[in-house]
């Protein structure tokens, strides 16, 4: 059995009864991809939270290019690229567009998986398209922006896991560059808003809020923010009139989860040696021995006493790998 520890940013003492390191396209090709198989990145969004019976398959292609064109930027990067060294990299270049999603932890082909989001801003905007393996009919495929189904953290690949290895993402990122400030922090800028400080204000930012996985284990917001209908929300501000809630499209909104968990007096809620994040209570942490029930019953907790106090059921943002391969965390009735 293979350590896992080292592989995913909570640090669950796991196991998986292989592990496969790909380092070049020849690799894919020749893979069985026996099943169960789990399709892994830097392991910042995985938490094994059980002995994994199968094959952990981990991309590790680098490489990237830069076209420019007239009006903007192609840019394609191997999916094992570090994500925070990619945004790094394209603003020491001037090349600016994702600066908002500075510092998220995880690498460039784990991005479109889950749509990373940060500031106001969702990685899908600038996605061109990608290059991906496909297990199923064993063969490449080119994905366009609109193939990739994106949603609030959610895509295609999301919805068909274990279906596509992505090997290299393509930015499209235009030279006439416009700031993204609405988010609350980045409203305090003042000036001219140049993408460097955005860049440091963001970065600013998470390292105040989010704790550093090297130091603190964790795998960044735990649950997804709930989006409810404004009639639900127009009964939960009876109730809380300062919740925080962010419109989204149609009759709908995003509910801030942290504001709810804090606001339950969920934050000191701790389960063997997993809690809740003291200065943003979406991120859960390990505090050094947990396991993966620790985690698993501790989400449960939350996602109880969430539900009994709003109606909400939170979902994890996160992916749960047991035994066999992914697992749902359900409350019980
Ligand atoms: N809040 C609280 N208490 C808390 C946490 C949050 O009151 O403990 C309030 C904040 O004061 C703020 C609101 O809730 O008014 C939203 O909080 P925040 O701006 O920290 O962001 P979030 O909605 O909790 C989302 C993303 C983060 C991303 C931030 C910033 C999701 C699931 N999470 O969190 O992404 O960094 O916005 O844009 O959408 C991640 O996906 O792993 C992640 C960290």
């Amino acid at each position: 059995m293979i350590e896992l520890a080292e592989r995913h940013t909570f640090r669950l003492p796991t196991k998986s009864r292989s592990l496969v390191e790909l380092n070049s396209s020849d690799d894919i090709e020749q893979l069985s991809f026996e099943e169960p198989y789990y399709l892994l990145g830097e392991g910042s969004n995985t938490l094994f939270v059980d002995d994994f019976q199968g094959t952990v398959i981990c991309n590790q292609l680098l490489g990237v290019c830069i076209e420019e064109q007239d009006t903007d930027y192609l840019v394609t990067a191997a999916a094992g690229e570090n994500w925070h060294n990619f945004v790094t990299d394209l603003r020491a270049r001037n090349i600016d567009g994702l600066e908002n999603l500075a510092l998220i932890p995880g690498s460039v082909g784990a991005a479109p998986v889950q749509n990373i989001g940060a500031y106001g801003v969702e990685v899908s905007t600038f996605i061109e398209r990608l290059t991906a393996w496909d297990i199923k009919e064993k063969c490449w495929v080119e994905m366009s922006r609109d193939s990739c189904e994106f949603a609030y953290r959610d895509s295609v690949f999301k919805q068909h896991p274990g279906r596509w290895l992505i090997t290299s993402v393509v930015f499209r990122l235009p030279k006439n560059w416009q700031p993204v400030t609405h988010y609350s922090p980045l409203t305090e800028l003042s000036g001219s808003v140049s993408a460097q400080k955005i860049f440091d204000k963001v970065i600013e930012v998470r390292q105040q809020k989010l704790p550093d996985p090297r130091v603190i284990p964790n795998a960044g917001s735990f649950f997804k923010n709930p989006v409810v209908p404004k009639a639900q929300l127009d009964d939960l501000l009876k109730k809380w009139p300062a919740m925080v809630y962010f419109p989204v499209a149609g009759n709908q909104v995003k509910v801030a989860a942290g504001w709810l968990i804090e606001h339950l007096g969920l934050k000191t809620e701790t389960v063997g040696e997993a809690a809740v994040n003291p200065n943003q209570a979406l991120v859960l942490i390990n505090c050094g021995q947990a396991i993966g029930g620790d985690v698993t019953q501790l989400a449960l907790n939350i996602m109880k006493q969430v539900a009994d106090a709003s109606g909400i059921i939170l979902e994890p943002e996160v992916r749960l790998v047991g035994e066999q391969g992914l697992i749902q965390l359900v409350l019980e009735k």
